[in-house]
């Protein structure tokens, strides 16, 4: 049943997340906040150890390959999992150019129904995708990436929209409230992972504004979690938002390592 609603979520993104995403992306400072916390993360914590690296969910994979160049990593080998067809697509074509001389492999499937990858790679990211993922399956997914996806001593990158413990009225946290698909707590995530073996590396909170006036069609894709929705509902979850203008997202990125 769960994978018939993640598919059924999927097809109703179909096509067109690649497009929304970039009319998501123009509507806040996202890329601008993504691109200044990674240099400060990747400043404090050393990764030029890594040679091969897992990204979960990346879309057509700005954030991940931003992230892999800036914290001047030593890859050779990039692994994707994307179902969106149109995203996977445009991913392949960026690593081509991006990351010439890397090899990369990107499945076009939902990481529930992969495999998982041939070799342990020394680095995962997951930005803005574990939400996609219900309780149980987020526990079961972070023990096997734990136990047989990633290196003794290997890093998890997790980027998550959080929700603040105090709602507070310009947060679209409120949003997802309102649709009935409440964000987890960036304390049950960091729960999970600590129960599936990992420890905290490190973490930085970055706020990005956003201004949903005019809230249209593009912006589904991001605020539907387990079944589909309407933008009409979208709409109406956003009522009190909308007359604020530009509205906070928080965000969470935590590096925790595998090291036991
Ligand atoms: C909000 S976007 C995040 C894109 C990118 N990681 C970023 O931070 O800019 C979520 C991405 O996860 C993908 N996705 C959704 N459900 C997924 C699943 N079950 N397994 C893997 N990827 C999934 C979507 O197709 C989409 O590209």
């Amino acid at each position: 049943m769960l994978y018939y609603i993640m598919e059924l979520q999927i097809m109703a993104a179909g096509e067109s997340y690649l497009k929304s995403t970039a009319a998501f992306s123009d509507r806040g400072n996202y890329r601008e906040v993504f691109a200044n916390a990674v240099s400060k993360i990747c400043t404090d914590v050393k990764l030029g150890g890594v040679r091969s690296c897992l990204a979960i969910g990346p879309n057509e994979g700005l954030c991940e390959i931003e992230f892999i160049k800036r914290c001047q990593t030593n890859i050779s080998k990039f692994i994707a999992v994307e179902p969106d067809h149109a995203s996977a697509e445009q991913l392949r074509r960026s690593l081509r150019s991006s990351l010439p001389g890397v090899e990369s492999q990107v499945f076009e499937t939902t990481v529930q129904n992969w495999k998982g990858p041939d070799v342990l790679v020394d680095l995962i990211m997951m930005f803005q995708v574990l939400y996609r993922l219900s309780a149980v399956e987020r526990q079961e997914f972070l023990k096997t990436v734990h136990d047989s996806w990633l290196v003794f001593g290997g890093y998890v990158a997790v980027q998550t929209n959080i929700r603040t413990k105090l709602l507070d009225c310009t947060s679209t946290s409120l949003i997802f409230e309102q649709l009935g698909t409440p964000l987890p707590t960036s304390e049950e995530i960091e729960a999970d992972f600590l129960k599936a073996g990992f420890t905290k590396h490190y973490e930085h909170e970055m706020r990005v504004k956003r201004d949903l006036r005019d809230p249209d069609e593009d912006l589904i894709p991001f605020y539907q979690m387990d079944r589909v929705i309407t933008l009409a509902e979208l709409r109406e979850a956003m009522k009190g938002l909308i007359s604020e203008g530009n509205v906070n997202d928080f965000h969470v990125m935590t590096i925790f390592k595998s090291t036991n």
